[in-house]
């Protein structure tokens, strides 16, 4: 029986376009959750303005094609909320609030924002907003009183101050926000074609609304084990892209993986098999997100966004209540 317990995760919105990386790392969970759950699916555009702030022209478009892969991917709008993080205002007074009550200790010790701090330019020049970004995160899932937070790994520090965030609100004026669990798949992280961790900085992903062709061509330049150059040399399949889709998209990767290890199938075969796999795996996606014009994506976000809203202004009474703000 499906309860009416809800999940919220989100996704930036710094591109149009999300990556088979995307997808197994947090995606996936999303789409098997909804059986059971009531998923909010949020695109978080506020969040893209962190790293975008100079250049913040393409979010509105790159949010409505996201929400069109997680459409594509199999979110059902028609059970589960998509919505646009800045379409619902509750979330920017209910960071405000929370940005009052948590000490800037926590904030400058998440792993990440000295990274992202240094990548921006250093202390001058990167914004409160970057400080603020798990503060704003916070907001985002405490608003729905989630169950859960299924999220890739990399989150887990964000989900961490989360509930951190939540407790103290609730231990300085009341009861408000339920703890939720971390929901992190078992799945390994999808490497990028190159080997190294699958983003579009680094240029190596597939996307899931890629052509089959382009798919191939990027397949074929993948890299293998590199001391593999005849069939019969042995492969390390633990180190090679190829193989590693293959332990995803491909029933039987075991017998291949052992045959690579033998040198009994090369790296040609692994890979027009590889191609062959992921373009099935992608197909429905990609069916699905052709079908998928403009005026459909905006209904299911108005659609989505009122959903959204009326969880969002019943947990914002509350807490003006709790706060004594009104
Ligand atoms: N920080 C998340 C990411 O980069 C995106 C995000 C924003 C999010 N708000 C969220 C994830 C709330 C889960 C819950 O991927």
């Amino acid at each position: 029986m499906k309860s009416e317990k809800r999940i919220l995760s989100g996704m930036r919105s710094t591109g149009p376009k999300l990556h088979i990386g995307n997808y197994e790392g947090a995606l996936r969970n999303w789409v098997k959750l909804q059986s059971d759950y009531k998923v909010f699916a949020m695109v978080a555009d506020w969040h893209a303005l962190t790293t975008q702030f100079n250049d913040p022209s393409a979010i509105a478009r790159n949010s409505r094609e996201v929400a069109k892969d997680f459409v594509a991917a199999g979110i059902d709008p028609e059970k589960s909320p998509v919505f646009i993080q800045s379409h619902i205002k509750e979330h920017a007074e209910l960071h405000l609030l929370l940005s009052m009550t948590t000490p800037l200790g926590w904030l400058e010790r998440v792993p990440t924002f000295k990274e992202k701090q240094q990548d921006i330019g250093g202390a001058e020049r990167s914004p409160y907003g970057l400080l603020g970004y798990p503060v704003l995160q916070s907001a985002d899932i405490l608003m729905y009183k989630p169950y859960g937070v299924p999220v890739g790994k990399d989150q887990a520090p964000h989900l961490e101050i989360s509930r951190e965030i939540g407790r103290r609100f609730n231990n300085l004026y009341g009861e408000v926000f339920p703890e939720f669990v971390n929901i992190i798949g078992d799945e390994a992280v999808l490497p990028g074609i190159d080997m190294r961790k699958m983003s579009k900085t680094y240029d190596n992903c597939i996307y899931i609304n890629e052509s089959p062709d382009e798919t191939a061509k990027k397949i074929k330049n993948a890299f293998t084990t590199p001391t593999k150059i005849k069939k019969s040399d042995p492969g390390i399949p633990e180190g090679c892209a190829v193989c590693q889709y293959l332990r995803v998209y491909s029933p039987n990767w075991k017998e291949l993986w052992d045959e690579d290890r033998q040198g009994l199938r090369g790296c040609s075969q692994n890979k027009s098999e590889c191609i062959e796999a992921v373009n099935e795996f992608l197909r429905p996606f990609r069916e699905r997100r052709a079908e998928l014009d403009d005026d459909t994506i905006e209904q299911i976000l108005t659609k989505g966004a009122a959903e959204a809203r009326a969880v969002a202004q019943q947990t914002m009474q509350q807490v003006r209540e709790a706060m004594g703000i009104w």
